[in-house]
């Protein structure tokens, strides 16, 4: 499978692109600095360079992929709109890493709540700590699976 991953020089990209690498696949991965590029190249990466911000490259590059994994930066809202526009109804897997903390009982330390949340919990995203998107997803069911926010489990 031809992967596109953000963040492939960072740590969860990276550790996400180094497994996806190990077990066979052909991994693309986004990097901001012909340094960083190199880096994936010695990983057997193939870099591609840009950034975030720069909306045709993430739509080429999502166009040519199979899936796409996104962990370089969960508050980047420009970002995912423009990937999911360029997979809408291609069927493809988008997958966008979040934060635990998204869906916490905001205890804060004051009380033990009983709840666990397991692969199966639907969840909604804490009103203080959702960012002001509400995302699509490629796939059918995805979105009602992990709530309308979020999406992989690190
Ligand atoms: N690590 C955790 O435990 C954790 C937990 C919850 C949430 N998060 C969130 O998950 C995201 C990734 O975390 P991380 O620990 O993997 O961070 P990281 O090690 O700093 O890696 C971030 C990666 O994304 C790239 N990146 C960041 N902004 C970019 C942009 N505008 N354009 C292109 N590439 C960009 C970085 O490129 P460079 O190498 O060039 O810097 C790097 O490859 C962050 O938003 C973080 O807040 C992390």
């Amino acid at each position: 499978m031809r992967v596109f991953v953000t963040g492939a020089s960072g740590y969860i990209g990276g550790s996400i692109a180094q497994k996806l690498c190990d077990s066979g696949h052909q991994i693309v991965g986004l990097a901001r600095s012909e340094k960083k590029a190199g880096l994936l190249k010695e990983r057997g990466i193939t870099p591609i360079l840009g950034t975030l911000d720069e909306s045709r490259l993430l739509t080429d590059a999502t166009r040519r992929a199979d899936a796409v994994i996104n962990p370089a930066d969960v508050d980047h809202a420009g970002a995912v709109q423009t990937l999911i526009a360029a997979m809408e109804k291609s069927g493809k897997l988008l997958i966008h890493t979040s934060g635990s903390s998204i869906v916490a009982d905001d205890a804060c330390g004051e009380y033990a709540s009983p709840v666990v949340f397991t692969e199966d919990t639907y969840f909604e995203p804490l009103l203080s700590r959702r960012p002001p998107l509400t995302v699509a997803y490629a796939r059918p069911g995805l979105r009602r699976r992990f709530g309308p926010w979020s999406s992989a489990r690190q």
